[in-house]
């Protein structure tokens, strides 16, 4: 893990000082979870489908530093949102329902003002989750949490790799040891039972599971994962050796919340939907998801399904070949086939899973045309956020620029409120989130 940049030694005793502060305590008891933001380059919207994905982790997320308390009490501050947020460990969470997603309660707020006052329920859920689990926690903490400075995080799976820093602090104060593969889990039960968001197990799983340069390949369906490295490169023992790639993010501007958008939640039942009425065709009994749909199956009775619903699957079927024919190119360290997959996975995300936006969709465009780009798609569900791209390490910095002229002259207003310096960022691969 040591080849990985972040984070920085002077931001952990940054943050170790502010605990210590806060807590009355020295800093060297003070501790610090690390948890990376993800992307997908690959397997887009078929992990709530028990599809197989592909996913990383980049250098750059979210630091949470804690120390137990002296009781159950937890009290949280963080970077980005103002107010504390203070609770017992020993309350036993519900679901939270006025933090949900089917947008009723919150309809009357800006998302930002509800995500400032609902930073909390990411903890609560993490103790909702562990409770669930059948934990009786004990233990509180007092931490400072942020993500890496100057960068939106929306698109990048925040609100998993914040989920899954709170499990990892409340388990270390009560000297917890739990799998990733429970974690992975428990993450689920704070985004599916406690938030209400339908989504499948993608995000956390490239959290937790994910290593330096591997591409992190999950099976949603078996809940089997499988790690690919990429072949070693000769030059890698030459001191100076470029890695081939580098990561490019391109932001919109955008920022509203899964939680608080719809869209993602229709577009899961419309799935569920073209499953039944496939499974029925099929005269087969199972749960109705995508994955317990053979290929044949679809071909042989897609004429049943509505035109929107026979997209989503095609996307379904389509995408889960894109990943398979990825891990492949990915092993062999093919990565102009590797980024004609990803670009082709951005498509079908356009026209078959009709889950873009206009900022988004134009962003993957300018992608595709800039300089050195192997392929470009949505980061995340593409309904806001960012859009990313692998590019030949030697050319990234000009297509970074080039993608900030050319989405300024599209999207004025939306640019002006990014961070100049922060709107693409170029990044590297990242570790799986950790206790440090
Ligand atoms: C979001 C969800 C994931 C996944 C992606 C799209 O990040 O949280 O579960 O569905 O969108 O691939």
């Amino acid at each position: 893990m040591g080849l990985v940049s972040w984070p920085s030694d002077s931001e952990l005793d940054r943050i170790k000082t502010m605990v210590a502060e806060m807590a009355g305590v020295s800093a060297n008891v003070v501790k610090v979870v690390v948890s990376p933001y993800r992307i997908c380059p690959l397997g887009a919207h078929i992990d709530h489908q028990g599809g197989i994905v592909s996913a990383m982790t980049i250098n750059k997320g979210i630091i949470l530093g804690f120390v137990p308390s002296p009781d159950s009490q937890v009290l949280l501050r963080s970077g980005q949102f103002s107010g504390e947020v203070r609770f017992r460990v020993d309350q036993i969470q519900l679901p939270d329902h006025n933090a949900k997603p089917n947008g009723k309660i919150q309809q009357n707020y800006p998302s930002d003002v509800m995500e400032e006052c609902k930073w909390g329920s990411y903890a609560k859920g993490a103790l909702y989750a562990l409770q669930s689990g059948g934990h009786h926690l004990k233990q509180g903490i007092t931490g400072f949490i942020y993500g890496t400075e100057g960068l939106d995080s929306s698109g990048l799976s925040s609100s998993a790799a914040v989920g899954i820093a709170y499990l990892l602090a409340l388990e270390s104060a009560n000297g917890l040891s739990i799998s990733p593969t429970q974690n992975i889990e428990y993450d689920r039960l704070i985004e599916n039972e406690y938030l209400g968001l339908k989504n499948g197990i993608l995000d956390q799983s490239a959290i937790l599971l994910s290593r330096y340069r591997c591409l992190t390949c999950m099976d949603c369906k078996t809940k089997i994962h499988k790690l690919i490295h990429p072949p070693k490169f000769e030059m890698e023992k030459n001191a100076k050796f470029k890695f081939p790639y580098k990561i490019l993010l391109a932001f919109s501007g955008l920022k509203q919340a899964l939680t608080t958008n719809p869209g993602y939640n229709r577009r899961v039942t419309e799935c569920r939907e073209a499953a039944e009425i496939l499974l029925k065709a099929a005269v087969k009994k199972a749960e109705p998801v995508l994955s317990n749909v053979e290929q044949e199956e679809f071909e042989a009775h897609k004429s049943k399904l509505e035109p929107h619903l026979a997209k989503r699957a095609e996307h379904y079927f389509s995408e889960n070949t894109r990943v398979i024919k990825g891990l492949e190119a990915w092993a062999c360290g093919n990565f102009e086939e590797f980024g004609m997959l990803i670009s082709a996975s951005g498509l079908s995300s356009i026209q078959n899973y009709e889950c873009g936006c206009e900022p988004l969709i134009q962003l993957y465009e300018i992608l595709l045309k800039a300089p050195g780009v192997y392929g470009a798609r949505f980061s995340g569900a593409g309904f806001r956020g960012c859009c990313v791209a692998f590019v030949d390490s030697d050319y990234a910095d000009e297509a970074a620029s080039f993608v900030k002229n050319e989405y300024v002259k599209l999207q004025p207003e939306l640019a002006s409120h990014l961070n100049k310096d922060t709107s693409v960022v170029i990044c590297d691969s990242g570790d799986c989130a950790r206790v440090l």
